[in-house]
């Protein structure tokens, strides 16, 4: 089957409400056109992302009954710790509350003024906690994902070129580490093979620097391995996972994706000594090394949420969804980046609103749209984001990209929500014209895609 139907029945529900055009008009008006300021409860379909927001199994609730809150040694972080050594692999499991502190952690302890991070693409907080070490985060990703029409299996491997000339042009030395993110949100959810992985681990050692994953959707990455790489259709999930993360030295680990929980994260490595700074530190700044900045349950629910994640039919499931939604946009004509990623479907804003200016922020003012029309909330991952103010010549420096991100929440909606999305888009791209420009009223000198306000142009603009 193409598209396999929910492999889960419904056991509890959460009420959504449907509000009318004119209240999210109001609404809109009052957020500054600014969707983190527009309340959940407001929004009928939340897609704003899919870190958080899953769905946990009976299992899951289960074992949250089981929480002992002990203050040290409670038995949901042995649980915890034998099933992340089980999949990843490696020696010491240290738990943290979500996974930029894992990143935190890390980097603070073995990043140093002056150093730099190679990774396919840095997710933001990755990127952020580098650069708060005064450190450099370079992203050496292929040069095809930059490219929203360019359908490659694998859009989110490294380039291995550019990887050894960074080390020969900055020093092995001065690279504690490099990073592969899987799969490479940043570049749409797209995967990573294991043959890049490998080849990218065999760079590594000749110059003997250690390789880390940012983890956070593993199980994704591990399921397009095994549709997409030959040599891997009959190998179990499980066997993908430990193959991949063999070729690492440890990883950082945001559980909110796909440890399928609503809060916790995780480090796990080999290096013995980093190990034992990076859990003083942890003492210092979340707690006990048996809990991380967690309660019991929390570490019980991520244990059985891990071995969940790979389970095949869910899988199947899950990246099926994805694909329904994104291939029936495409197949209406409506402008997606392709190939279709692991959690996300990427809409163009260039290509969907070509009449709206870069300076007026294109994949903003159709985030608005969709919402203002049909109660969808998506992310802008576009100028508003990424966009930069050039110091020297009072110029905006554009991103790439100009997206709009409809990121799906795990086991939470149902496959006809998702056709009501995919026909709301539908409609609103015939009727694209109406969509209109933004201007910017305010915003915060960091990460101002959370609190800037916006006012409307008075009609679409000429480009
Ligand atoms: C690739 C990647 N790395 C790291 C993080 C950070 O995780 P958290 O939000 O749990 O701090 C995210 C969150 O979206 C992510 O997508």
């Amino acid at each position: 089957m193409r598209f396999p139907s929910e492999p889960f029945k419904i056991k509890v529900v959460e009420p959504i409400r449907r509000t009318t055009r004119e209240e999210r008009e109001r609404l809109l008006q009052e957020a500054g056109y600014n969707l983190f300021q527009v309340s959940a409860a407001s929004v009928y379909v939340d897609l704003l992302t899919d870190s958080g927001t899953s769905a946990m199994s009976d299992d899951q609730w289960a074992g949250m009954m089981l929480g002992n809150e002990s203050y040290a040694g409670s038995k949901n972080y042995y649980h915890f710790e034998e099933a992340v050594r089980s999949i990843f692999g490696y020696r010491h499991v240290i738990p943290t509350h979500q996974g930029r502190m894992a990143e935190n952690l890390l980097f603070s302890t073995v990043v140093k003024a002056g150093m730099c991070v190679p990774n396919n693409i840095h997710f933001d907080t990755t990127r952020a906690n580098i650069e708060h070490q005064h450190a450099e985060a370079l992203d050496l990703v292929i040069k095809e994902a930059y490219d929203p029409q360019c359908e490659l299996p694998f859009k989110g491997n490294m380039d291995l070129v550019r990887l050894e000339d960074v080390i020969n042009r900055v020093g092995p030395a001065r690279i504690p580490l490099a990073m592969v993110t899987i799969t490479n949100n940043s570049a749409g959810g797209q995967p990573v093979s294991m043959d890049n992985i490998r080849r990218t681990r065999a760079l590594l050692n000749r110059y003997g620097i250690p390789l880390f994953f940012d983890a956070c959707r593993f199980a994704e990455n591990c399921f397009f391995i095994k549709e997409r790489e030959p040599g891997y259709t009959d190998t179990p999930m499980p066997e993908i996972a430990r193959e991949l993360f063999g070729y690492g030295d440890g990883c950082t680990m945001s559980a909110k994706k796909d440890g399928l929980v609503n809060i916790g994260g995780f480090l796990s490595l080999n290096r013995d000594q980093w190990a034992q700074d990076i859990t003083n530190m942890l003492i210092l700044v979340e707690g006990f090394p048996t809990y991380g900045g967690l309660a019991g349950r929390d570490l019980e629910a991520m244990a059985r949420g891990l071995r969940e994640v790979l389970d095949e039919d869910y899988l199947r499931f899950r990246i099926g969804q994805v694909r329904y939604l994104g291939e029936l946009l495409n197949n209406a004509g409506v402008p997606i980046l392709k190939p279709i990623g692991g959690h996300a479907v990427y809409l163009n804003a260039k290509e969907f609103v070509p009449h709206i200016r870069r300076d007026e922020f294109p994949a903003q003012a159709l985030a608005v749209a969709l919402y203002r029309e049909y109660g969808i909330r998506g992310v802008e991952i576009g100028t508003v984001m990424f966009g930069k103010n050039d110091t020297a010549t009072g110029r905006t420096i554009y991103p790439e990209l100009e997206m709009v991100r409809l990121a799906i929440p795990r086991r939470v909606y149902t496959n006809m929500q998702i056709t009501y999305v995919a026909e709301s888009i539908i409609d609103l791209y015939r009727d694209r014209e109406r969509i209109r420009g933004l201007t910017l009223t305010y915003e915060a000198p960091v990460l101002r895609h959370f609190t800037a306000r916006f006012q409307e142009a008075p009609c679409a603009t000429a480009r």
